[in-house]
């Protein structure tokens, strides 16, 4: 290769790691597996030694990628956050071994951890309280999301009763078990919210929420390996951890002390089936230097620590042909496509089929017809795509494109901006759709209509039987019986069951009806807040969004169901079959001085967190809002309050209260 050739190389390769790093630290939607990203570097990195004038230090190769978003305050690390070089033979392993001596002039003992897949999290404490919790951004600053790793039970917010140092860092991985993340992921398919690919990615967008009861709610948990400060307890990284395990952080019990490389090679060979085994995802092994003396002997790379590797574990590949690409309708319209391959053995199953997430994907990957694709196995269950082999493409493979209009319907697809799925917007007439939103309806968490399953919906429904979910209280047994595999019996259950549904409370009548974006949780906060289906119906978006829990989306997306005219006929002849529409109001406090007034709570506060403002003005009776309007009462303002929301505050001619003020005004100074 020439250096005219090399730099158009490192260019298109610089181009497409960004890309990728962008997928993964910020949108958590990787589309390449990490051993496909360490050959883009790999070959990067090659590629700049061997063409010098053309590295640049602003190279992926030397740079952290990085996670820092908008939404949240960016701190300095007191210590940067590296990451760490990795490999994935053994020879490597005992090169980084060879190296390591050298440096040192003697024998290295390692301590051998798991690699655990999740969001890295540094916590500095002080005076033994937490004070900052941040991300890793781009190694230099990082994201301040304490409060939502206050709310993570795991990871303590004091330490008590020890002989601790002033000030220290602890650094861990915050995790979401693979059981806790396939719970989340159901829920967010009958919510019709694009379910999480892998446990790494539900736990690095939790972390970004903006809600702390969100990030409560997730059971997250969090698995230390790094004590950073100025004096440590112990002069080796093993003493360390396990002083941090006795002041009651969480550290891993299978990390081992290896004399060798060949003890640190048993270590990954062991744990490569035993890892399965585990609540959470790993996906190597981490091999550091014990002693901090040799650490710093050793030193630093710009991007990494020279006293430590990451040995991976490779997820299980296979390749086989591609023969096509078919699209699925959703529920909620969502169309998903998937892979139709030429049948291939993978990790003992069969794999004929591969999911690919949407269409970013499939251009990324630049999927033509026929071309020998790698399909792989991670923490999913679906195998998906996640190279292409493109020397052996066959010319006449054309490539793959998005389709434009609905496979069910012919409806023209949309992709809302800023979303990555196209999705078919036919809601009233796509049949997925339609039969879709009735299976929801009759499924246990909703009106529970028991003797109605999938199959029985697509067979009523083919029979031109029903078309929505008020058709199933027009149902007559004698309509029944004719049906396929139905009979007498069969049909008075199916009918007495969907008799019985009218007993169903209010609540989950709120759910039943499947407004995109409505899910249990939702329900129940807007049922005990508009204690009738009317109130709901007529409530605008600004009411909606006073509600906890309710931003705009949610709130956009309730309103448009209540506008539309066939909801509106399906919701009274729902409640003419007798379906609960009333339920209990809300049983609030007393009436409070904040009774009837809307508060939007902004800036960085100084006497109480964010959160602990909304709970008074709540305690108080209050509603917390987070846009400001017309309704807006007045704005509990802190420190660094956006000149937008300023702006826009002084425009209308509402009021901004200090805390002070505000909390001479409650009663709470
Ligand atoms: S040590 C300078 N130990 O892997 C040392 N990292 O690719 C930095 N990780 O950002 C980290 N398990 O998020 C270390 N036992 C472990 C780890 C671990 C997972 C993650 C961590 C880090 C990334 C480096």
């Amino acid at each position: 290769m020439n250096q005219e050739e090399a730099k158009g190389r490192i260019e298109r390769l610089r181009k497409e790691i960004e890309e990728h790093n962008h997928r993964y630290y910020i949108l958590n939607d990787p589309v390449v597996s990490d051993f496909e990203y360490d050959l883009l570097i790999n070959e990067l990195q090659v590629l700049e030694k061997k063409f010098p004038e053309l590295s640049s230090p602003s190279s992926p190769t030397l740079k952290v990628g990085s996670d820092i978003t908008k939404e949240f305050l960016q701190y300095e690390h007191r210590y940067p956050m590296l990451s760490l070089g990795n490999t994935y033979n053994f020879d490597e392993l005992r090169d980084f071994d060879a190296r390591l001596r050298r440096a040192v002039n003697g024998p290295v003992e390692y301590v051998c951890e798991l690699k655990f897949d999740g969001a890295s999290i540094s916590i500095t404490y002080v005076d033994g309280v937490m004070s900052t919790a941040l991300t890793r951004g781009d190694g230099t600053r990082g994201d301040d999301v304490s409060a939502n790793v206050r709310t993570i039970s795991a990871i303590p917010t004091a330490i008590r009763n020890h002989d601790i140092p002033e000030e220290f860092t602890a650094r861990g991985e915050i995790l979401m078990p693979r059981a806790v993340f396939h719970r989340l992921n159901e829920e967010r398919e009958k919510e019709g919210l694009n379910p999480f690919a892998n446990p790494r990615n539900a736990a690095a967008g939790t972390l970004k929420t903006l809600d702390p009861a969100v990030v409560a709610s997730r059971n997250l948990d969090c698995i230390f390996y790094f004590l950073l400060g100025e004096n440590l307890p112990h002069k080796t990284h093993y003493g360390n951890l396990r002083i941090l395990s006795g002041w009651g952080f969480k550290t891993d019990g299978n990390t081992e002390l290896c004399r060798s490389i060949g003890e640190v090679i048993e270590y990954i060979d062991k744990w490569d089936k035993l890892r399965e085994e585990l609540p959470f995802d790993t996906d190597g092994v981490v091999i550091k230097v014990n002693s901090l003396d040799q650490q710093a002997e050793a030193g630093y790379t710009a991007k990494s620590p020279r006293w430590a590797i990451a040995y991976k574990y490779k997820a299980e590949q296979a390749r086989t042909r591609l023969l096509s690409v078919s699209f699925q309708v959703g529920r909620t319209g969502n169309v998903t496509p998937v892979a139709n391959l030429d049948p291939v053995q993978l990790a003992g199953t069969t794999v004929k089929r591969a999911s690919l997430h949407n269409a970013d994907q499939i251009y990324l990957l630049d999927l033509h017809v026929n071309d020998m694709v790698y399909v792989e196995k991670g923490g999913e269950i679906i195998p998906k795509i996640v190279g292409v082999d493109s020397a052996a493409r066959d010319e006449s493979g054309k490539r793959i494109r998005f389709i434009e209009s609905c496979p069910e319907c012919g409806t023209m697809l949309v992709r809302n901006e800023g979303e990555a799925n196209h999705y078919c917007p036919n809601y009233l007439h796509c049949p997925p759709q339609l039969k879709g939103r009735i299976e929801h309806f009759i499924s246990r968490k909703a009106m529970d209509i028991d003797g109605l399953g999938e199959e029985t919906v697509d067979l009523l429904f083919s029979n031109g039987l029903i078309r929505n979910v008020a058709d199933l209280y027009d149902l007559k047994p004698e309509q029944l019986v004719p049906l396929d595999r139905m009979g007498e019996k069969t049909a008075s259950r199916i009918i007495s069951s969907i008799k019985g549904s009218v007993s169903i409370p209010y609540h989950r009548v709120v759910f039943a009806l499947g407004i995109r974006h409505v899910g249990e949780t939702v329900a129940k906060t807007l049922a005990a807040e508009f204690p009738s289906l009317n109130q709901l119906m007529s409530a605008d978006i600004e009411t909606l969004t006073t509600v906890n829990e309710i931003g705009p989306k949610i709130a956009s997306s309730i309103v448009s169901y209540f506008t539309d005219p066939e909801n509106i006929i399906i919701i009274s002849r729902l409640r003419s079959a007798g379906i609960k529409m009333t339920g209990e109001p809300k049983k609030t406090g007393s009436a409070g001085i904040l009774s009837g007034k809307i508060v939007v709570v902004s800036g960085v506060f100084t006497r109480h967190s964010r959160d602990e403002y909304k709970e008074i003005i709540e305690k108080h009776g209050g509603r917390n809002s987070s846009s400001i309007s017309g309704s807006t009462s007045f704005i509990l303002a802190g420190d660094n309050m956006g000149p937008s929301k300023r702006a826009k505050a002084e425009e209308l001619g509402i009021k901004i209260m200090g805390e002070e003020e505000f909390l001479a005004m409650t009663g709470e100074l």
